[in-house]
Parts: structure tokens; C-alpha cells; sequence
């Protein structure tokens, strides 16, 4: 694996290999990798792609000062691991690489609903601030494909709406990935690794949740399932900040199920000091209105 720290370095090895006819695939992570940061990796080695990882916990999407100063930084362990995969180049850029003029004068995307709603609301200027680093990223690799996880969905669709913005929808191929899951359910997360290990055994109710909600289409309103399932986290200690039912496809709210579109419910969580988020895309519903 070659590792580039400049982007002009990572221009010129990109440029020889995309003369040479490779497709180039971009996952960007913000590090602390674990398996499903990976699987995005062997998404993009199977379609044959020149794979570029890169690196960088951008400062401008972290609304709370406390979580980025914690946000944990693994580069070795990080380093193995894309070796391991065979990811072929990672790019590592300082913050001055990225921002040289500074976060001030780079630029901001208005993703209008998208940004209103709930991690938008409980986030302020995440968005905005996830927005200009993938916009500076894919100027310094220029992919053709980006593969992303469906865990953060929401903002899966505001890279969606950032290539609709931009004009890069018909240069950049956006592939949304399954979501890699613990043993319990526990969506994978960089976050995981803060919880105590009585929290962490707790933690695997919120996919139990997303899982009673798709079950329960059928037979109850939403407004009964979501009630269920803010009690039963609140009884075991977590801060439920959200518990959504929306249209898979453009995060409409919902307010009950509903037969026409496809539907994803969405959890935000707090447990002691790590927040969590979690979604579930609907199956095998057959709600009548
Ligand atoms: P990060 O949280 O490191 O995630 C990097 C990518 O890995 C994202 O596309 C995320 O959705 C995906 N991912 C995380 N957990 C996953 C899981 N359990 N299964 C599958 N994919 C998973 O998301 C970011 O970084 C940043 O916001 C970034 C896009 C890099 C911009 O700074």
C-alpha cells in the first residue's frame, strides 16, 4: 500500500494509474477502522477499482468540541489493517493539506430538508461540515466511484445531493453498502470502542429495536412501537434522541407506516457519554393504508 500525505503526490500517482485505465474507488474514513470500514474496502477491491482510503477526522463536522478531541486515532492499527485487506493507497492528509486557507474559506453546500432534519436538527452544522471535506476529498482524488455505508444513512443521501449539486453524479458513482453489525446487532462504529462494557452489553437493544419496529408494521401504529421502544431503551439507561420512521428514499418523515414507499427507520441514542445511530430499511412489509 502506498501512503500519500500531500495531495499533489497522491494527484500524480492517481493521474499515471488512471492513464493506465484503472477505475479509481474512494472510501473516505475518519480512521479508527473496524469491519465495516473494511467490507467497503472489499466492496471496492471486487469491482477491481484502484482502492484510495483515506483518513482524516475532519474538525469542521464536529458540532460537539468534546467528541472530536475523543474521537479515537488508531493510524497504526489503521495502517495494518488496509494492508491486510489490500486496499492499494491511502491518502493521510494534516489538516492544512485539506483547509490550507483555512475551514473558513471553504466551501458550504446548502442541502435545504436534509440538513432541518434528525441528525440535522440534533447536529447543527455536521452536514455542512461533512459536505466541504467530501467535496475537498474527491477534488484531491477524483473518483469514480465512492462507496459509503448504509449505517450513516442520512448522510448517504447528502453526498447524494452533494454530486446532484456539484455535477458530479454522472462522473461519481455513489455505492451504498450494507451495514456490518456485531454479533447482537451493534451496528460497527468507531464510537463502540468508548462504551464501558456494561454499555456495551446494553447496546445491542437499539438494532433490537429497529428490528420490532419492521416487525411490527403489520400490527400496530408507529406511534405505539415508537412509544415501546423509548420506554424500553430509557429503562435500561439510554437517552433516546430520536426514534424516526421516513421514505427510504428522499427521509420524508413519517408519522405512521405506510404501504407506498419503501420506509427506513432511524434511532439516535445516547448511552453515558457515546452517541449511537442506527437504520433499518423496512422489508417485507405489507401495510394497507
Ligand atoms: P467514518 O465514521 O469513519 O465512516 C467512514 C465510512 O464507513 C462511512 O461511509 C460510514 O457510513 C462507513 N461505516 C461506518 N460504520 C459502518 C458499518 N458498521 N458498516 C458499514 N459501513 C460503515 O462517515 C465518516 O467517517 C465521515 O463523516 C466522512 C464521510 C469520512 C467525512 O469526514
Amino acid at each position: 500500500m502506498v501512503i500519500f500525505k500531500k495531495t499533489a503526490d497522491l494527484q500524480q500517482y492517481i493521474t499515471s494509474e488512471r492513464i493506465a485505465g484503472r477505475n479509481i474507488g474512494f472510501i473516505p474514513t475518519m480512521g479508527a477502522l473496524h469491519a465495516g470500514h473494511i467490507s467497503l474496502i472489499n466492496t471496492a477491491l471486487n469491482n477491481k477499482d484502484l482502492v484510495v482510503c483515506s483518513i482524516f477526522v475532519n474538525p469542521t463536522q464536529f458540532n460537539d468540541k468534546k467528541d472530536y478531541e475523543k474521537y479515537p486515532v488508531t493510524v497504526n492499527e489503521d495502517i495494518g489493517m488496509l494492508v491486510e485487506a489490500g486496499c492499494d493507497v491511502l491518502f493521510l492528509p494534516g489538516i492544512e493539506e485539506i483547509y490550507p486557507e483555512g475551514t473558513d474559506k471553504s466551501p458550504v453546500f446548502d442541502f435545504g430538508y436534509l440538513d432541518t432534519i434528525l441528525e440535522g436538527a440534533q447536529r447543527p452544522g455536521h452536514f455542512k461540515g461533512v459536505g466541504q471535506v467530501v467535496s475537498l476529498l474527491f477534488d484531491a482524488v477524483h473518483p469514480q466511484n465512492v462507496y459509503m455505508g448504509q449505517k450513516d444513512y442520512q448522510q448517504c443521501m447528502v453526498i447524494k445531493k452533494l454530486l446532484a449539486i456539484t455535477g458530479l453524479q454522472d462522473k461519481i458513482r455513489l455505492h451504498i453498502c450494507p451495514t456490518v453489525r456485531e454479533a447482537d446487532g451493534l451496528a460497527m462504529s468507531s464510537r463502540n470502542r468508548r462504551l464501558t462494557e456494561p454499555q456495551r452489553m446494553l447496546a445491542g437493544c437499539i438494532y433490537q429495536c429497529l428490528v420490532s419496529i419492521e416487525s411490527k408494521a403489520d400490527t400496530a401504529t408507529f406511534e405505539v412501537v415508537k412509544k415501546e421502544c423509548t420506554d424500553l431503551l430509557a429503562a435500561k439507561g439510554f437517552i433516546p434522541e430520536y426514534i424516526a420512521l421516513a421514505n427510504a428514499d428522499d427521509l420524508t418523515l413519517l408519522n405512521n407506516y405506510t404501504p407506498a414507499p419503501p420506509m427506513v427507520a432511524l434511532i439516535a441514542v445516547r448511552l453515558g457519554e457515546v452517541r449511537l445511530i442506527d437504520n433499518l430499511v423496512l422489508n417485507n412489509t405489507s401495510t394497507q393504508a
